[in-house]
């Protein structure tokens, strides 16, 4: 991996209204749902730490103390753990403050993801830069964004995540027309519809929630109108970036292969829980018995 990277700041979106989820968003934002004992936002600013972004912004909106608190440290809780000796969990517990430096910064109004994303426009300047959605998980094992950064200094433009999906799925994501690039482990995005109706699908090529984006996205975001569902969205920017000319235009796409989860989903969300419970050393054992067992009985 190259570690030279330009790319230094990651934006984590987190601002969403979280309705696929409710009741249990009520009160508490979706990105802080327990994947078997962290919130699911913690393992994406570990990716992006472990990709060698340091410096996180933190887009948040109604209930942002929960994850404020979370990276903060809390003085009482590691004194408790202290006094008992119980050092792996505090070693677990100081893990989630010790992952950079965390910024955060309120999208008043849930206009959107690509609202959400213009609001990073201060703080990452005029540099590329990530966005990781706060509730789409990535499996550590599979590599994902330090390709999409290697790719982005190599074609200077943006950089989107796409993943197949089964035809009769795509109308839930944006999707993606593409053309292969000889010789590359990449392809050309030549055009982005959000949610397309089945029929009008260009590809069964679905967005997932890793960007590396030109900061010229800032300028094309302040002029998109509200699109699907009346919300700015940053598929409508990027479609407009993949058809524009000139310096920080064209989009191109890694294609990933790897295990992915949609926290924000019911049916994703439980699947990303057993599927990382089941390889922890220290849950499997009494765990995957049990399931199979379980199983069998269904
Ligand atoms: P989703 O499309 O999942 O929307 O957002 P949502 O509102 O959070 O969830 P549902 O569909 O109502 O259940 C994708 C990502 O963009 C963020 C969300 O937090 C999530 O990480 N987002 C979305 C914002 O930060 N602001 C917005 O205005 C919209």
């Amino acid at each position: 991996m190259n570690m030279n990277h330009r790319v230094t700041k990651a934006v984590i979106p987190a601002a969403g209204l979280g309705t696929r989820f409710l009741p249990a968003t009520k009160a508490m934002p979706k990105e802080m749902l327990p994947v078997v004992d962290e919130p699911a936002i913690q393992y994406v600013v570990a990716e992006a730490s472990k990709a060698g972004l340091s410096d996180v912004l933190m887009i948040t909106g109604r209930n942002k103390r929960a994850l404020e608190d979370h990276f903060d440290r809390v003085p009482s809780i590691e004194a408790a753990l202290e006094a008992k000796g119980d050092h792996e969990r505090l070693k677990r517990v100081q893990e989630a403050t010790e992952l950079g430096e965390i910024h955060y910064i309120r999208q008043g109004d849930p206009k959107g993801l690509g609202h959400a994303v213009l609001c990073a426009k201060q703080h990452v300047g005029n540099e590329p830069f990530a966005v990781l959605l706060g509730d789409d998980l990535i499996d550590e094992r599979d590599e994902l964004l330090s390709i999409m950064i290697d790719v982005q200094e190599k074609t200077g433009g943006s950089v989107i995540a796409l993943m197949e999906v089964d035809p009769a799925q795509i109308s839930a994501y944006g999707c993606a027309d593409v053309s292969a690039v000889e010789g590359e482990g990449f392809v050309k995005v030549n055009g982005l519809v959000e949610k397309p109706a089945v029929e009008d699908a260009p590809s069964n090529l679905a967005v997932i929630g890793r960007y590396v984006l030109h900061p010229r996205v800032f300028s094309v975001l302040e002029e998109t109108a509200p699109g699907r569902g009346n919300e700015i969205q940053l598929t409508d920017a990027l479609e407009t970036l993949a058809r524009a000319e000139g310096d920080g235009a064209g989009v191109h796409a890694v294609v990933f292969r790897g295990r992915r989860y949609d926290t924000g989903d019911k049916v994703s969300y439980l699947q990303a829980v057993i599927s990382l419970a089941s390889e922890r050393d220290d849950i499997a054992p009494a765990l995957v018995p049990w399931l199979k067992d379980f199983v069998a009985g269904l």
